[in-house]
């Protein structure tokens, strides 16, 4: 009798001990009052969900019933009910490669590099070792940079599960856009409409792991004398020293100072003076915006191959151009005139999310094949 107690006491034990260690069901049923939408979404997407249950050492950012339902009537939900291989790439980009908690998100370690994630379908990602996500921390609070700069707040934290941990977040993270696109988005139109005349925008739309120094509108306007003479060969060097081609450098190792090779020959220098980071002398002035192949740092000075020794005056607010002699013009900003905003023929954003206001989730035909295959569906990639 007593021996019969004591067994049953421990596969009441046994049994305990199994269901403390939750499932990814569990947490998303638990906390249902937050994540219902996207429970009752997973529910309806068997394979999808498999996947991401299955998935050990993750991080899983669960997008709020609020996030979710901002998505309605939005491009963005229409194509991922319609396109299987944009829903995996949507989901996988929602998981980390690695169980972080959040007092590992707001340490150094995942503030200063962006994070892996499972995301490593090629046609959304040329990113060896799966596209990253930043995250930012300040007063405790965490938040994660996605494509075009986008954030999204972690509202709630640390739902362990047998697969890892589970964040809720207040937005749905944004897949990095094709690096043109980015740039258009970013308002970098100058260097959009250098890359097509000088015919290296598909080149370097799809050669993988890149890192982009992208000169903003009025670096190029400041050498608009010079622009506008040079011949396309002079100008696609000048592009070329722009890209360090075959290694993505986040912002800290460009802040850790040092020397890349470019794709044009000749070393970019960087450097940290008076809190400002600077290549050769131009100013980052916007670091890390993700982009579907690497990385893009906005600078403020368009780079002179001719003239990698230069060197910055950290205490000025403008930079003097890296070409002597060059001054802006009256005739506008060079290379815009072909770039609008809404894209030009050359560019798809399809299946790229651009804004996220727009029909609530509908749910995908979601085959194996899609699923495993992971197939570039998208034109212009
Ligand atoms: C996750 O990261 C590990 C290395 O830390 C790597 O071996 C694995 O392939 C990655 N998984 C995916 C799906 O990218
Ligand atoms: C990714 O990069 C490789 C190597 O540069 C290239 O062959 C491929 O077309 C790129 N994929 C996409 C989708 O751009
Ligand atoms: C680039 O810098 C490295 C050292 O960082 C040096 O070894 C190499 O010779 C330089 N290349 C050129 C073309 O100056
Ligand atoms: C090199 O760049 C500096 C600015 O850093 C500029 O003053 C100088 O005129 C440039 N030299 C040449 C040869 O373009």
């Amino acid at each position: 009798m007593r021996i019969k107690r004591l067994l049953s006491l421990c596969l009441l034990r046994v049994a305990l001990g199994q269901t403390t260690a939750q499932t990814l069901g569990d947490v998303l049923t638990g906390q249902s009052a937050t994540l219902s939408t996207l429970n009752t979404w997973l529910e309806s997407q068997q394979l999808v969900y498999a996947m991401l249950s299955n998935a050990q050492g993750v991080t899983m950012l669960a997008p709020s019933n609020n996030a979710l339902s901002q998505l309605t009537n939005t491009a963005l939900a229409t194509q991922l009910g319609e396109d299987a291989n944009l829903l995996t790439a949507f989901l996988s980009y929602h998981v980390l490669n690695g169980t972080y908690s959040i007092s590992d998100l707001s340490s150094g370690l995942t503030t200063t590099s962006p994070v892996p994630t499972l995301l490593d379908i090629a046609a959304y990602s040329n990113v060896t070792g799966g596209q990253r996500v930043a995250a930012r921390s300040q007063n405790g609070a965490v938040t994660l940079i996605s494509g075009n700069g986008a954030q999204s707040n972690i509202e709630s934290s640390d739902f362990s599960y047998v697969g890892g941990t589970l964040h809720i977040i207040d937005s749905v993270l944004t897949i990095p856009a094709p690096l043109s696109t980015s740039l258009i988005t970013a308002g970098l139109t100058a260097a959009v409409g250098a890359m097509r005349r000088a015919s290296v925008e598909s080149t370097l739309n799809t050669a993988s792991d890149l890192t982009i120094f992208a000169p903003n509108n009025a670096a190029f306007n400041a050498i608009g004398s010079l622009v506008a003479d040079m011949t396309d060969d002079q100008l696609s060097a000048v592009l070329s020293y722009h890209v360090v081609p075959g290694r993505v450098l986040y912002s800290e190792l460009v802040a850790g100072g040092g020397r890349a090779g470019t794709a044009q020959g000749a070393n970019v220098t960087f450097r940290a003076e008076d809190g400002g980071v600077f290549v050769n002398s131009a100013r980052v002035v916007q670091a890390d915006l993700l982009v579907g192949n690497g990385v893009v740092h906005v600078v403020d000075g368009v780079l002179n191959p001719a003239n990698s020794t230069a060197t910055p005056d950290p205490t000025a607010s403008t930079q003097e151009p890296a070409f002597n002699g060059a001054t802006s013009t009256d005739g506008g900003v060079p290379f815009t005139s072909a770039v609008t905003l809404s894209g030009t023929p050359t560019i798809t954003v399809s299946g790229i999310p651009v804004s996220a206001n727009v029909a609530p989730m509908r749910t995908a035909a979601v085959g194996v094949a899609a699923l495993v295959g992971g197939a570039a569906v998208l034109a212009g990639w």
